[in-house]
């Protein structure tokens, strides 16, 4: 069943009783202002998942997600941390292939798709993303662009592993820079990524796949968004990082 979602990337910000603080507050606000019928996820930073999600264990509508997974099981692999650690500390959800990942940690379309595969292991809902940068869009190529992230890194996994993935399309020119795609951009898009599932998997899967909007996003322009058809809702760096702002933004649908 495709759901409606918001997630919040706090990315590297944050001290920890910062994060205690946020938390605290979006628990509130969402206990006490979301009725509709939406799923709130939270990807701190690594060191505090596990304290976030202890502040967030009575709110049933709030849900942890790490910002970025190994593609290994365990062992000698220093500074990384694998699935199962982040299933062992409450994590449901996992951030793959963020546009930050691809581009400053080198992250290839195989690497995701072990991460993809080993998060899907322990039970972990991957949000996979995927978006163009500003050239590919300028020169009109940015359905091929996106339509070949999605090849490279998901048609390896079974309909069954499929399922269990969300999607989450943010243009690279629109993370953090201010300019959202238009609710026209964004639907057109997510109308094409559907598609494109509907045939690396089945008509049924795409349908019932989540697709979330990100870059940019804020509480001015986040009901625009979700109106379209395809949009299923967001992933939101900066705009996560103020409760008001999040959780108006949760409020949009
Ligand atoms: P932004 O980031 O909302 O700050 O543009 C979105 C993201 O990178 O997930």
């Amino acid at each position: 069943m495709r759901k409606r979602i918001v997630a919040g990337n706090w990315k590297m910000n944050k001290t920890y009783e910062e994060a205690l603080t946020l938390v605290s507050e979006i628990d509130n606000m969402v206990q006490n202002e979301v009725t509709g019928d939406v799923t709130v996820v939270i990807a701190p930073p690594f060191p505090y998942l596990q304290s976030v999600g202890k502040l967030t264990q009575g709110n049933d509508k709030l849900h942890l997600a790490a910002q970025n997974v190994s593609e290994h099981e365990s062992g000698a692999f220093t500074g990384e941390v694998s699935a199962r650690m982040l299933q062992s500390v409450g994590a449901e959800y996992v951030i793959i292939g963020h546009s930050e990942r691809r581009m400053y940690h080198h992250e290839d379309a195989q690497t995701l798709y072990k991460k993809l595969k080993a998060s899907l292991a322990q039970g972990l809902t991957p949000i996979f993303c995927c978006g163009e940068p500003l050239e590919e869009r300028d020169a009109d190529r940015h359905f091929e662009y996106v339509g070949q992230q999605l090849h490279d890194s998901l048609s390896y996994l079974s309909n069954e592993e499929f399922d269990r993935v969300l999607i989450a399309y943010e243009p690279i020119w629109a993370i953090g820079t201010g300019r959202t795609a238009s609710s026209q951009q964004a639907q057109e898009m997510h109308a094409y990524i559907r598609e494109q599932l509907s045939r690396l998997f089945d008509a049924e899967a795409a349908y019932n796949t989540s697709i979330l909007y990100g870059g940019s996003c804020n509480p001015g322009n986040a009901k625009e968004l979700f109106a379209q058809k395809d949009v299923d809702g967001g992933l939101i760096g900066g705009a996560s990082l103020k409760s008001r702002d999040f959780t108006d933004i949760i409020k949009s649908f």
